[in-house]
């Protein structure tokens, strides 16, 4: 970095979906592409034994997890099974027929449930989830109560959960299920593709798991599960991975229930087929399993070497003024194509010491060029995504601390008592306690 222009910590804009992989899965075929599988691939038929297996164990062992739970007082729909029986979409081989007008499937579980919790499944463990999933719903228990909230309102809810990003499209996209489909939610993929933060993972979650439709998933937990089921060494993240994992989850869905698949796989992921030490002994699939059966559970999926994550050092400089109802901070919103586009903070400066941020600071904020930048709390660091954040925290010291004339664009000076409300991401709130 040093030798580089001393530059506001600029963010990378990032529309990936998490652990989900996502690559377009091609229509739905019920033939497996045994080229691209290099292997003898399965085809539905024969992933039936397989399926019931999970299916079996599933319903026994999955997790009591509020979003798998309908909404308090609403009762809970007709069985799966039967409930398939009932539109054309759930059955692979009357796909292209049109819906009736106005008709459309009856959900098995309420969409709206299931797009929240997926979404916050996203980057987030499920024991923190359940929490925030719980808050959620009471906060905003419907679409409709989502769409009618204020922006900040929802970001102070996601406050926590991190990529904030996702707070807004859920927003976006609340307002538009409202604005354009009549509060219902689409159940259709292509449909449920057009909505902001959606992509192929979560389309694919609320088809299944809500609408029982067999749209295919594919997340971590599924490609480490087909890469030892099948013995598949391909990298997940390669184009020949990507194509034969959604292959597999394809056969898959229409081997069973698809909400019971789908659902069955990620828990199997989650709780027996680990990363490390899977409970083989009681997996319902260890019978059917390659690596299992040689012992090489732990070989799969293969991991690329792994890339470190970039690091990013430099300061975090704290502004304080006496204003007319107590003290006030002088925060930024970075703009977007700027690290943490839109989310208040701390000004923040990525330069590779104090004299490179003097020219920085003077550059930034000119008005308050005559502050003394003195360091102040001790290094913050802090991981984001693919960020390692090493930051020097620095009190600027004004000779005059009335003047709030020109500020530059972003900048502003805000009471400090409202700063535990208004920060609202981790690492300006990380530098705001090392501040106290
Ligand atoms: N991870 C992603 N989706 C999930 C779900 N529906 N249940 C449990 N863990 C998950």
């Amino acid at each position: 970095m040093s030798g580089e222009r001393p530059s506001k910590l600029a963010m990378p804009g990032r529309q990936s979906e998490g652990m989900a992989v996502s690559t377009t899965p091609e229509t739905p075929s019920r033939v497996a592409n045994h080229a691209l599988l290099g292997v003898s691939a399965p085809s539905s038929a024969a992933t039936t034994g397989p399926a019931l297996a999970l299916a079996d164990w599933f319903v026994a062992h999955q997790r009591d997890l509020p979003w798998r739970a309908p909404a308090p007082g609403k009762r809970l729909d007709p069985p799966v099974r039967e409930k398939a029986a009932s539109y054309p979409e759930a059955d692979p081989s009357r796909r292209d027929l049109p819906l009736p007008a106005g008709s459309g499937p009856v959900p098995r579980r309420d969409p709206y449930r299931t797009w929240i919790s997926e979404i916050m499944l996203q980057q987030t463990q499920v024991s923190t989830v359940v929490d925030y999933f719980r808050r959620w719903m009471k906060r905003f228990p419907d679409v409709s109560a989502l769409a009618a909230a204020a922006e900040q309102d929802v970001l102070e809810a996601w406050a926590g959960l991190g990529y904030y990003s996702r707070a807004r499209n859920v927003l976006a996209t609340a307002r538009k299920v409202v604005g354009d489909h009549g509060g219902r939610f689409p159940w259709r993929r292509e449909d449920l593709l057009e909505l902001k933060g959606i992509g192929e993972y979560t389309a694919g979650a609320i088809a299944s798991l809500s609408f029982n439709l067999p749209e295919p998933i594919l997340d971590g937990n599924l490609v480490r599960v087909f890469s030892r089921l099948y013995g598949l060494d391909f990298l997940p993240d390669s184009k020949e991975g990507k194509a034969a994992y959604w292959e597999l989850a394809r056969t898959w869905v229409l081997a069973g229930d698809p909400a019971i698949v789908n659902e069955g796989l990620m828990e199997l992921g989650a709780l027996i087929c680990a990363p490390r030490k899977p409970d083989c002994e009681n997996c319902p699939l260890r019978l059917h399993c390659t690596a299992f059966a040689t012992g090489s559970q732990e070989g799969f999926p293969p991991v690329r070497s792994r890339k470190d994550s970039e690091e990013v050092s430099g300061f975090a400089v704290a502004a304080f003024r006496a204003g007319t109802d107590g003290e006030e901070a002088l925060v930024y919103t970075p703009r977007k194509g700027e690290r943490l586009a839109g989310l208040l903070t701390f000004p923040l400066f990525q330069v590779p010491g104090l004299l490179a941020l003097k020219v920085a600071w003077r550059e930034a904020v000119p008005g308050l060029e005559e502050a003394v930048l003195r360091p102040r709390a001790k290094t913050i660091t802090h991981s984001i995504t693919h960020h390692r954040y090493r930051l020097g925290v620095v009190e600027a010291i004004m000779p005059d601390l009335g003047t709030s004339e020109g500020l530059p664009d972003g900048y502003a000076w805000m009471p400090s008592r409202e700063l535990d409300r208004l920060l609202v991401s981790s690492l300006p709130r990380k530098i705001w306690r090392a501040l106290r």
